[in-house]
This record gives C-alpha cells, sequence and structure tokens, in this order.
C-alpha cells in the first residue's frame, strides 16, 4: 500500500508568485493498482506524481510506501524502485551508449556494467523482440539514432525490466505520433498486466482513461475530485465525465488537449 496523507505542495512561497500545486491531498494506492488520472492543464497532475518520485520534497503531509514514511527522503534514497516515464521521449535514456548498454545499466539498477554477456544480451533481445519494432536486432546501436517512438518504447522496458514497486507515467505517449503512442500504449498495458505493476497513468485522452485501468482520478485545482473504480468507469461515456468535471468544478474542462481526444 501506498498512502498520501494531507499532502501540500507550494511553489515559490511566500512570494508574488505563490502557488499551491497541491492543496491537502489525500489517497490510498492499493497494490496492483492502475490509477489514470485526468484533469485541466496545471491541476498539479505532474506535481503529484514528482512528489510521489521523491523529485520533489512536499511542504506538508506524508508518502508512506509499505508502512515506511519516505516524505523526505529524495528520489535516489527512495530504495523502492520507482520507474518515471515522461512526455519527452529522449529524456529517459542515455543517447550517447548503445541500446544494450542502456539496458545493462536499467538491470543493473545504474551501476556500470564492464561486460554483457551473451546471456544478458539474449534476456534483452527477448524484452525487444516483444515491441516488434525491430530494435532487437540493433543491441548495438547508439540509442540517439533512434525513433522518438523508439526511445520511449525502449525507456518502458528500461523501467520495468526490474519489477518497479511503483510506475509514474506522465503523458508517455501524448508526444508520440498515433500508430507510435498505440503500440506504445498496447505494450505498456500488457507490461503492467503481465507483472503486475502498481501503476499511475496520467493521460489527456479520456477514452483511455475510461479504457485503461481499474481506477479513474481526476484532478482540479491541486485536488482530488473525482475517484472511481473498474465498474464505475467503465460505464462512462467521455460526455459524462465532462459533465462530472464541470459539476465538481463549477468550470469546463478547458483543456484544449483533452478535448481533441
Ligand atoms: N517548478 C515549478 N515552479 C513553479 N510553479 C510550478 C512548478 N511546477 C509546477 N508549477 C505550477 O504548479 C501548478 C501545477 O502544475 P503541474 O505541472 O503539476 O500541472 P499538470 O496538471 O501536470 O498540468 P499539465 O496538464 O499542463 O501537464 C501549475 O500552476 C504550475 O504552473
Ligand atoms: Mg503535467
Amino acid at each position: 500500500m501506498i498512502e498520501i496523507k494531507k499532502m501540500t505542495k507550494v511553489f515559490n512561497e511566500g512570494t508574488i508568485n505563490e502557488k499551491v500545486a497541491i492543496a491537502d491531498l489525500d489517497l490510498k494506492i492499493n497494490d496492483g493498482d492502475f490509477i489514470c488520472i485526468i484533469g485541466a492543464n496545471g491541476s498539479g497532475k505532474s506535481t503529484l506524481l514528482n512528489c510521489l518520485s521523491g523529485a520533489l520534497i512536499p511542504e506538508k503531509g506524508n508518502i508512506i510506501i509499505d508502512g515506511k514514511d519516505v516524505t523526505l527522503l529524495s528520489q535516489n534514497k527512495r530504495a523502492h524502485g520507482i520507474g518515471h516515464l515522461f512526455q519527452d521521449p529522449l529524456a529517459g535514456t542515455a543517447p550517447h551508449m548503445s541500446i544494450e548498454e542502456n539496458l545493462a545499466l536499467a538491470a543493473k539498477s545504474g551501476q556500470w556494467l564492464s561486460t554483457i554477456s551473451e546471456k544478458d544480451r539474449r534476456f534483452f533481445k527477448e524484452k525487444l523482440a516483444r515491441l516488434d519494432m525491430g530494435l532487437e536486432d540493433k543491441l548495438s546501436v547508439q540509442v540517439a539514432t533512434l525513433s522518438g517512438g523508439m526511445r520511449q518504447a525502449l525507456t518502458l522496458v528500461m523501467n520495468t525490466i526490474k519489477t518497479p514497486r511503483l510506475l509514474l507515467l506522465d503523458e508517455h505517449t501524448a508526444a508520440l505520433d498515433p500508430e507510435t503512442a498505440d503500440k506504445v500504449l498496447k505494450m505498456t498495458r500488457e507490461t503492467i498486466e503481465e507483472k503486475k505493476i502498481t501503476c499511475v497513468m496520467i493521460t489527456h485522452n479520456m477514452q483511455t482513461a475510461i479504457e485503461l485501468g481499474n481506477r479513474l482520478i481526476m484532478m482540479n485545482d491541486g485536488k482530488i475530485i473525482l475517484d472511481l473504480n473498474k465498474e464505475e468507469k467503465e460505464k462512462l461515456t467521455i460526455d459524462d465525465l465532462r459533465e462530472m468535471f464541470r459539476k465538481r468544478s463549477s468550470s469546463e474542462l478547458d483543456d484544449d488537449r483533452m478535448i481533441l481526444s
């Protein structure tokens, strides 16, 4: 169980630019939950994930992972294996290293491997073959030469090669072309289901949020305004979701990217 208790994250506190990005937020993430988060621009979705990963430390409240309070622990001290993918497909890989070197780093939790064995290579090939992008034949190719979609797919493999305690996906397919986005999303879903990974995914695609996972959370103004379980969310249409947002936030869902999807 991962628990967020009364968490508040403020940027530029005490200045004219003060912004309460997360306001007194409570959330329990059960083991095996696959949560989709939607909400307007600036509602605090990325900040919530950054607090969970340890990239940001909240001003108030607690984050408890498996009974241990990790609130003040920085990212690298949070030894729980938290995977984090971002919108930028170039963010998660080391461009001047080869595919197999990137994978070896991920497999050994960042420790440098002086030699990669044939057994390692077979293991990497098997993982890559499942992406259906031909990467299994490019193990020694420099990552900088790959397309954005290939790099994002590789980043997903790297973040799940050792089953993470928690996988955080911050619109990780938003910058990809529709076909590649579908491929990466399919692979995301399969990996999560197969390894039973606990996952929190931000998406601007309301249909994706309805279809994927077992929970749908809607955020507005640093708060959770809706938290639906699988049965509740699967009945919904996009129009229902819009209406729920309007009722609970007293505003329209003014997110251009979301309306398009
Ligand atoms: N490093 C920062 N410094 C100052 N303000 C920030 C910082 N990061 C986020 N904010 C502000 O906090 C609020 C929440 O931002 P956040 O990025 O979490 O929103 P979001 O829901 O992820 O939005 P989007 O859908 O645009 O990605 C916004 O008002 C944003 O401008
Ligand atoms: Mg964001």
